[in-house]
């Protein structure tokens, strides 16, 4: 059988190579201790899942999702936008549903590129932000988004060429995988770079909340675009509200974006079921409390995990936000992060996500997603230690 082109890009991925070496991992016995995935173990609230328990025996949310049905989603995530960053969306055209933030940014380059248009997107990114590009046909030109440069993109670098061809930027802020956060004033450059060269720029969102007790609070790219001129934003449950599995997700922004995603969405999907944006809802407007708790429960994790790393020698920077720490391998490693990720989960069932899968500019690191509770962060530390010390 003969497949797409446009299937190649696609068919190398070292999150399903990772796979199959914690399969080999499990096959042989080891226990997993899984820090691969950005895949909260902590529960969901428990009045999200009143309200879907209660939607499940609603036979008035067993039907498609039409658009005029999600409007109660759409108000309530309006009401949430204004009383969390006060910016005021029009709940119709400025707030569309999605099912994942993954879904939306994937979706979005097929409404704005054409063959050979260009996307601008950090290097190293999340994954679903260059499979888009790929799928729709699109040309990538990389920014290096690097620790010296406090992990943020140096926008003045990209070429007058390219800043002519490019019909997209997306960027990431509180970053996955680097961590970083970007100020205010970064955005607000980022919004004039893309008014003056007539580029959508697109902010996934997902770490919103995720940041520390001792950072200032990550702001919205709206807040530098409050007009809407040219930018739209993606914001998920996944994360503040531990709903992953349930995949529910928006996108607000210029009613331009909203509606040509929609547009390709209407050929796709008839939105998440009923029942699941009623939890969504329900996340949006009863107690936020459990956001802070979450967070706080990363934070001791993080400051754990990170004290265990540096009392085996491996000194790894203390993450300002995230889920996550990206640490620089050991010097023999610093040319094969898969290697030493396949290599180390064989050995200890510890899995780690290699750098290299981020992006070119991600080789030499690893990331590490604080998805266990501080115990099995110290035995993972542990074993890590056993691994690259005493191999
Ligand atoms: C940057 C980024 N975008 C999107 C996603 C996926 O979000 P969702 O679960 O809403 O698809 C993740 C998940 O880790 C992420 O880190």
């Amino acid at each position: 059988m003969k497949f797409a082109q446009r299937l190649n890009p696609l068919r190398k991925n070292v999150f399903a190579e990772m796979d199959s070496a914690k399969a080999r991992a499990k096959t042989a016995g080891k226990e997993i201790i899984d820090l691969s995935l950005g895949s909260s173990d902590l529960p969901a609230s428990d009045h999200v899942l009143e309200a879907i328990q209660t939607s499940l025996f609603d036979p008035s949310t067993h039907g498609y999702a039409l658009f005029h049905s999600t409007r109660a989603f759409r108000e309530a995530v309006a009401s949430w936008y204004e009383n969390k960053y006060g910016l005021a969306l029009d709940p119709e055209s400025e707030v569309l549903p999605l099912i994942g933030c993954q879904e939306g940014t994937a979706h979005l380059p097929l409404a704005l590129l054409d063959p050979g248009d260009i996307g601008l997107l950090q290097d190293p990114s999340y994954p679903s932000h260059s499979g888009g590009i790929y799928l729709a046909g699109g040309e990538i030109y990389w920014l290096p988004t690097l620790a010296e440069n406090n992990f943020l993109p140096v926008l003045s670098d990209i070429p007058p060429q390219i800043r002519e061809q490019a019909k997209m930027m997306v960027l990431s802020y509180p970053h996955n995988p680097t961590t970083g956060l970007a100020p205010l004033s970064f955005f607000e450059q980022a919004v004039q770079f893309c008014k003056e060269n007539a580029i959508a720029l697109v902010h996934d969102f997902p770490y919103g909340d995720m940041v520390f007790s001792e950072s200032p609070r990550a702001p919205s790219i709206l807040e530098a675009d409050r007009d809407k001129e040219i930018s739209i934003e993606f914001f998920t449950f996944s994360k503040s509200y531990n709903m992953g599995g349930f995949r529910v997700a928006f996108a607000v922004g210029n009613p331009d974006l909203i509606l040509a995603l929609r547009q390709v969405k209407s050929v796709i999907d008839f939105n998440q079921y009923q029942g699941i944006l009623n939890g969504a809802i329900a996340a949006l407007q009863g107690p936020q409390e459990s956001i802070q708790k979450t967070v706080d429960t990363f934070e001791h994790r993080r400051n754990v995990f990170v004290n265990a790393l540096n009392r085996i020698g491996w000194n790894v920077p203390t993450p300002a936000a995230t889920m996550y720490i990206w640490a620089k391998l050991p010097e023999q490693w610093q040319s094969n992060s898969m290697d030493f990720c396949t290599q180390l989960v064989e050995s200890t069932g510890v899995a780690l996500a290699p750098g290299s899968g981020f992006g070119k500019s991600g080789e030499g690191y690893v990331r590490m997603a604080l998805v266990r509770d501080a115990e099995k962060l110290e035995e993972a530390a542990e074993k890590i230690d056993q691994f690259i010390h005493h191999k």
